[in-house]
């Protein structure tokens, strides 16, 4: 048991999928695991532990944004051993090539700020993505033919951006997509020599203004949960 997780130290994987939404959590645990318990809800956020193809997987929600994933990380790694984690979330769509319902799998992560710029200070750190996992997620999107885009993401601090000029940039720069919370998720596998991917599936476009009915959005999330399952234990 930690300050946010009460789960048992036995109770959590040492493979953790870590969606923002704590229902999604639930969604996606009683949709894709065996043998479902649920192991955290301090605070809402819940964490559920079973198996997926007899591989035993928890699947935890980070909350929103850089400094919530970082207190589920930093317990989750440190406290529970977690070695592989792969954020399962949404996106913004950021080129004309993506279209929303989309997957992106994040080579690495832009930001402006990460809650690990204190230690870094003057060190401009570029978090990405484990190769290994990267490349098995781009087999398994490939084997189910789903639309995917390997590239560069941008992990903001905020949602109401009322900074235009820096979305242009990115755009300018080929960013796929933007999201909260990569970039510290692969600060924090690199610093404690763990794996990180996260795989996003385009949810809306800031180009275009298209966004995934909600009606639809539960298959899409689907296709990403399969795709994370299937890189982990590549
Ligand atoms: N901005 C930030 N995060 C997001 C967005 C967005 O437009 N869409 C989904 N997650």
């Amino acid at each position: 048991m930690t300050i946010h997780i009460g789960a048992k130290p036995e109770d959590i994987a040492e493979t953790v999928l870590l969606p923002g939404d704590p229902y999604r959590a639930k969604w996606a645990a009683e949709t894709f695991l065996e043998d479902v318990k649920l192991v955290n809800e301090v605070r809402g956020m819940l964490g559920f532990t079973g198996t997926w193809k007899g591989n035993p997987v928890t699947i935890h929600g980070s909350g929103m944004g850089m400094p919530s994933l970082s207190i589920y990380v930093n317990e989750l790694i440190k406290d529970y051993g977690a070695k592989t984690l792969i954020r399962i979330g949404s996106c913004g769509g950021m080129q004309k090539k993506v279209d929303v319902r989309d997957v992106i799998l994040a080579m690495t992560a832009t930001s402006l700020n990460t809650p690990s710029s204190g230690i870094f200070k003057e060190i401009n750190f570029a978090p990405c993505a484990d190769y290994d996992l990267l490349r098995a997620a781009a087999d398994a999107a490939a084997q189910k033919g789903t639309k995917t885009h390997v590239g560069g993401i941008y992990s903001s601090d905020v949602f109401y951006d009322e900074r235009p000029d820096l979305n242009e940039q990115m755009v300018r720069h080929g960013i796929l997509g933007v999201e909260m919370e990569a970039a510290e998720l692969y600060n924090l596998a690199a610093r404690h020599n763990c794996r990180a991917l996260a795989v996003l599936t385009v949810s809306d476009h800031l180009l275009t203004g298209d966004a995934l009915p909600s009606d639809q959005r539960e298959r899409s999330f689907g296709d990403m949960v399969e795709i994370a399952l299937e890189a982990a234990f590549a």
